[in-house]
């Protein structure tokens, strides 16, 4: 039914609708292809753990019942792993459900929303999706988050702040240091949401990490997610950690059963199944080395990341667009990051060894013609 034009409000009319990396069972169809690689939306390669596997095939017997409301026992685990109390702790339909549930909770029409410019576009569209005014700041030259430029632009309208910690689509962080000048300057009635998506990723970047669960601010909450390195993107299961007033409001407006009955015993056995994640990690830091010697061997100026993928320049809108389509016609999935406003770049996962391998063998087939077409930028 097509909505009279009345009924929507100005800014649900001109929201763009999110743009995610290609599915595999689309190209596959599209393409008459068999053989395809998707490293386009940062998945874990390995796929689930298998224990949590287990946990999930065991529990489909029991579909016809809701799920618990509280999420007990999955509450219970991450209280023990992060040494934090239940009251503390939300859960949600993945770590972007719970910024909805902020975005509810918190934001008005004509309420300033403050960020950087290329980050995760999830953001930006739930902002909008309430009628948020968004502000943005350029990234740094190095491609990094601007804190004294965002910190700069800090209205009495202000009343939430984003910051991907590690970045996506970069791949960089912002460090202890940038994140203690940020909370100097943040003023109380604004909320900061430190998005750590890729948190357990971040071992490059090592000390100067801030990682949140260190800090104890009323106004700041973290949220994580089980979509990326646990890789549970299928079931979507996010959490996020702050102060009891600020979950309890966040509760108010949550929608009563979500995470899922699936993702609840998902998540548990994820975070069980410890040595998964360190074998992810691992396999991870092992083919991004490659990946990244890959790229600068061929001459591609590529954003240092300490995260599961590499940002890349081609230079302009239609080289990314060619080497984007010209890699999908080899079955190979990237990501151009055109809807990120970074049209001149694009953006690869790191899959397993075998994806990498496809990936490297068919950019070889397609770097001749693109060399013709477009050459090196840097
Ligand atoms: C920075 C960032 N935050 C959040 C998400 C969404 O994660 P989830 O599946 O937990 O909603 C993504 C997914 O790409 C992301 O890149």
């Amino acid at each position: 039914m097509k909505a009279k034009k009345t009924l929507v409000p100005d800014y649900i009319k001109n929201l763009k609708t999110y743009q995610a990396g290609k599915p595999i069972e689309e190209l596959a169809r599209e393409k008459k292809l068999e053989h395809i690689s998707k490293l386009a939306s940062n998945e874990n390669p390995l796929g689930p753990s298998p224990f949590a596997i287990k946990e999930m095939t065991s529990k489909l017997w029991d579909l016809h019942r809701y799920p618990d409301m509280h999420a007990y026992k999955l509450k219970m685990k991450l209280c023990e792993l992060y040494e934090v109390k239940p009251d503390n702790i939300i859960l949600g339909n993945g770590s972007e459900g719970i910024m909805a549930y902020i975005a509810r909770a918190f934001l008005q029409p004509g309420d300033e929303v403050l960020t950087s410019e290329n980050t995760f576009i999830g953001f930006y569209i739930l902002a909008r999706s309430v009628g948020a005014k968004l502000v943005t700041a350029p990234l740094t030259k190095d491609y990094r988050y601007d804190i004294e430029a965002i910190t700069e632009r800090i209205t009495e309208k202000t009343k939430v702040i984003y910051i991907a910690n590690p970045n996506n689509p970069t791949g960089t962080y912002i460090t202890k240091g940038e994140f203690d000048y940020m909370m100097d300057h943040v003023p109380e009635h604004c909320i900061v949401i430190l998005d750590e998506a890729y948190f357990e990723f971040a071992i490059r970047a090592a000390a100067n990490y801030p990682d949140s669960m260190d800090y104890r601010y009323d106004n700041v909450i973290t949220l994580r997610t089980f979509s990326k390195a646990y890789g549970l993107a299928g079931i979507r299961c996010g959490y996020g950690f702050a102060h009891k007033d600020f979950i309890s409001n966040l509760k108010k407006v949550k929608l009563p059963f979500e995470p899922n009955a699936l993702a609840q015993v998902g998540a548990l056995g994820a975070v069980v199944d410890q040595p998964h994640l360190k074998r992810t990690l691992k396999e991870n830091e092992r083919l991004y080395k490659t990946t990244m010697t890959f790229l600068k061997e061929k001459n591609f100026k590529a954003i240092d990341s300490v995260t599961n993928f590499i940002t890349y320049k081609t230079g302009s809108d239609e080289a990314s667009e060619w080497m984007f389509q010209h890699l999908l016609d080899r079955g190979v999935i990237i990501r151009h990051l055109k809807s990120n406003e970074m049209p001149e770049y694009v953006r690869v996962s790191i899959g397993t060894r075998e994806e990498m391998d496809h990936y490297f063998e068919a950019m070889e087939e397609i770097l001749p013609q693109y060399d013709k077409l477009f050459g090196r930028v840097k």
